[in-house]
């Protein structure tokens, strides 16, 4: 299913949206940037959770389309860039679609779904041309694996030597479990995304945003003409319920989130038929990563039998380049519903495990 959480906005910051719906202001196109009041709580924001200090922020309509623009801002068509697979399916096709075509997909360690940095590093120093750009997702979708910082410091550092950008994708920056804490990178190379998406429910609403370096020379120009083309400003009332969200804070999102760990818990017992060293991930997000049985070649293939014959939806792997596995949601349902989707998987799992694909 569609990588979501089952909650609403805070209701406090709904109130006031019901209160402004006529004002003409909502109407109108705002500054390209975000709203001034928006970027202001932002810019605090960043410092005092993120602790970037040094980053200039844009608002944008979801961290998909904060992505497509710095695309579009920071790479040519015939560009090389990297990703690791299992790669968020999204951010390939922004590349695609952008004419930005050598794609070069580095591997992840089987165990622990890290990024293979030493294959990073040979790719940084050997690939024509350098890769423009590269990117992870930090905890992973589809993967729910966590970049510890020394690992993330030293991709940083592998693209800066090699003049190469790090885009880093933080929407699920709030969703860490077991007592792990989320991180940010700055430097003058490194551009972070966030999204309220998920964290505070507003999946519709579309609001997400970019914080990129102060520094660099021409980049607010470049990133400006390509907002200016696409959404011109993310919706204004997205923004005020994005602004009056803050106001809830990290604290009504934890409160969620926590409760999370029980949804992960009856997911893994679900995956149990497939062998619990074919279980991996959710360190964070809302994902976990599934190796299906050797005789089953074709994940979509019994993507679409599970959701047929036993009416539970998970993603093919092969949709982020891992083939013969599935990524598997615990975000989108409440604890009873997930109770019923994991008895529906196990039973689906365990179905394929001893007997295949029987229709
Ligand atoms: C890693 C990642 N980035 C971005 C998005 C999209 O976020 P938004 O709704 O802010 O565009 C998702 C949604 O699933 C995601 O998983």
């Amino acid at each position: 299913m569609q990588g979501v959480v089952y909650w609403q906005p805070p209701e406090s910051a709904m109130d006031k949206i019901e209160k402004i719906i006529r004002e003409p202001i909502v109407s109108k196109y705002g500054s390209d940037d975000g709203l001034p009041e928006l970027r202001e709580a932002l810019l605090e924001k960043l410092s005092r959770e993120n602790k970037l200090t040094k980053s200039s922020v844009m608002v944008t309509a979801g961290a998909n389309q904060a992505f497509v623009n710095l695309v579009l801002t920071l790479c040519d068509a015939g560009d090389s860039v990297v990703m690791f697979a299992p790669y968020y399916f999204n951010a390939y096709m922004s590349f695609q679609m952008t004419g930005v075509t050598d794609i070069l997909v580095g591997g992840c360690d089987p165990k622990t779904l890290h990024p293979d940095v030493d294959w990073l590093e040979k790719v940084l120093k050997e690939n024509e041309p350098i890769p423009k750009l590269v990117t992870v997702v930090n905890p992973g979708n589809p993967s729910g694996a966590f970049i510890p910082r020394p690992m993330l410091e030293r991709i940083s550092d592998l693209c800066k030597n090699a003049g190469a950008w790090l885009v880093v994708d933080n929407t699920y920056e709030y969703f860490m479990y077991d007592g792990m804490e989320h991180y940010c990178l700055e430097d003058a190379h490194i551009v972070n995304l966030f999204s309220f998406s998920k964290a505070y429910g507003m999946m519709g609403w579309r609001v997400g945003y970019i914080a990129f370096p102060n520094e660099a020379d021409g980049f607010h120009d470049q990133l400006l003409k390509v907002q200016d083309n696409i959404p011109i400003c993310a919706s204004i009332i997205g923004q005020r319920l994005a602004l009056y969200s803050l106001e809830a804070g990290p604290e009504w999102i934890k409160e969620r989130v926590k409760d999370l760990v029980k949804n992960r818990a009856l997911l893994v017992e679900a995956l149990s038929p497939l062998g619990e060293d074919n279980v991996k991930g959710g360190e964070g997000a809302i994902y976990l990563w599934a190796k299906l049985p050797d005789s089953c070649s074709d994940d979509f293939e019994a993507v679409r039998w599970l959701a047929n014959k036993h009416g539970v939806a998970v993603i093919p792997g092969s949709a982020s380049g891992g083939p013969g596995y599935i990524r598997v949601s615990f975000g989108g349902l409440k604890e009873e519903d997930t109770r019923l989707a994991a008895e529906r998987l196990r039973r689906g799992l365990q179905e394929l495990v001893t007997d295949g694909m029987v229709q």
